[in-house]
């Protein structure tokens, strides 16, 4: 069964109907002047469309949304009005922000929603039961917000998965509310389903894929799957010291999974012999500590230890010689996918191999995909454009659970 589509949802009429959307507006916040700011509006500006659709067929809209992980109780640091302020700020229509989650603010400006008017929720990870792992609780959640959406006259509600980033997320807001009202999916998951879709299906060759980040554990899966999908595999950030001391390599001090070592042992060993080559720094950026203006030098990659900063040498970024390689790769790809920063980019001392790479995925000629959350920030601070990649993913690890074949319980939910 195919999910019915935001199209059908509104050839269906609209009007005065309240519709609850889930949105992903999970953005960076800076904290540090007087009130939070966003970093990073592009998941904002993502979830527009779908909204200024809604509202111009004279919908009454309902957003549903998560900001960072508060631990189940209100917490002002992760209040979604900076995010719902830079909603406003850009668009077109009128928003308001509800006090609460389910509570008598959120029910009131709910049911006194006009026409066209959009309401955002407070953060959804306000209450306990939107992530919990008992089916009955998060029901029960689910039962509330999709109450949100009675109206005295009986029209009947509807609900808008457009939050591809949190559709791996088992959650009320993404599970099991699509039980409780006729769901729809957004037209931002449709595109990114498309997206993924022809990279998983039928990429041009040479298709790499770049991997950075800081945990390796994050990667296992998706590196397993695309061993046997991609021609290429990149590894750099935090997770390539994993790699290097699988290989027996002296990474001094920097980030490492030692758990994770023998199964890297076993990607390593698994891939030789096949169509697929995974591809390390031979130099790294390594530094006396982990700060901005942390001393710091290029070493190479197989003895971090005997850098001048001897056992406690921390590895921050790629060398250059390792991103002109990577830069190579990328531009005489057909496809590329990437995730994950190349080194700490937020230090300017250590962003050099994160920009070359970005910078090589806007010279290729082929298909771009910059998939999660750090990685879609990291090309934005760094002065790129949107326009200059084929699609930067709003989903962080929603993308690479889609690359690991898994089950995403917010599309099973849609009938996807
Ligand atoms: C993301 O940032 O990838 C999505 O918003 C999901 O957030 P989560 O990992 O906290 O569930």
């Amino acid at each position: 069964m195919a999910a019915q589509t935001l199209e059908q949802l509104i050839s269906a009429g609209v009007k005065g109907r309240p519709v609850l959307v889930r949105s992903d507006l999970n953005v960076p916040l800076d904290d540090s002047g007087s009130s939070p700011t966003v970093t990073d509006d592009g998941r904002i500006r993502a979830s527009m469309p779908v909204l200024q659709k809604l509202s111009d067929a004279g919908a009454r809209v309902i957003v549903m949304a998560h900001l960072g992980r508060p631990k189940g109780e209100p917490d002002p640091q992760y209040s979604l009005r900076p995010a719902a302020a830079r909603l406003a700020e850009l668009a077109p229509f009128g928003v308001e922000l509800a006090a609460d989650v389910t509570g008598a603010d959120a029910r009131s400006k709910a049911g006194s929603l006009d026409d066209g008017g959009v309401l955002v929720l407070e953060n959804l990870r306000f209450d306990p039961r939107e992530t919990s792992k008992d089916d009955g609780e998060r029901g029960a959640f689910a039962d509330e917000l999709a109450g949100l959406a009675a109206t005295p006259d009986g029209q009947q509600g509807a609900y808008v998965d457009d939050a591809f980033g949190a559709v791996h997320r088992k959650h009320a807001s993404v599970y099991d509310i699509a039980s409780r009202l006729p769901a729809y999916q957004g037209d931002l998951v449709r595109t990114e389903l498309d997206v993924l879709d022809t990279l998983t299906r039928s990429p041009d060759r040479p298709y790499v894929v770049v991997l950075g980040g800081s945990k390796v554990s994050d990667k296992l899966a998706v590196i397993d799957n695309l061993m046997g999908q991609a021609d290429y595999l990149l590894i750099g950030g935090g997770m390539v010291f994993t790699f290097l001391a699988a290989l027996g390599h002296d990474v001094g001090s920097s980030l490492l999974e030692e758990d994770q070592i023998d199964t890297v042992k076993r990607y390593l060993d698994a891939v030789s012999g096949s169509d697929c080559e995974f591809v390390l720094p031979t130099d790294i950026a390594v530094a006396s500590a982990f700060a901005a203006d942390a001393e710091h030098e290029i070493a190479a990659a197989d003895s971090l230890g005997q850098s001048a900063f001897g056992a406690s040498a921390i590895g921050l970024d790629i060398g250059p010689a390792s991103a002109e390689n990577f830069a190579e790769h990328i531009r005489s790809a057909r496809t590329v996918f990437w995730n994950g920063p190349m080194g700490v980019f937020e230090f300017e001392a250590f962003a050099a191999g994160t920009r070359t790479v970005a910078s090589a995925l806007t010279e290729t000629k082929g298909f771009t995909v910059v998939g999660g959350g750090d990685s879609a920030a990291a090309v934005r601070t760094l002065g790129f454009d949107d326009n200059q990649f084929g699609h930067i993913s709003t989903g962080g690890g929603a993308s690479l659970e889609f690359l690991e074949g898994k089950e995403l319980p917010g599309l099973t939910a849609l009938g996807e």
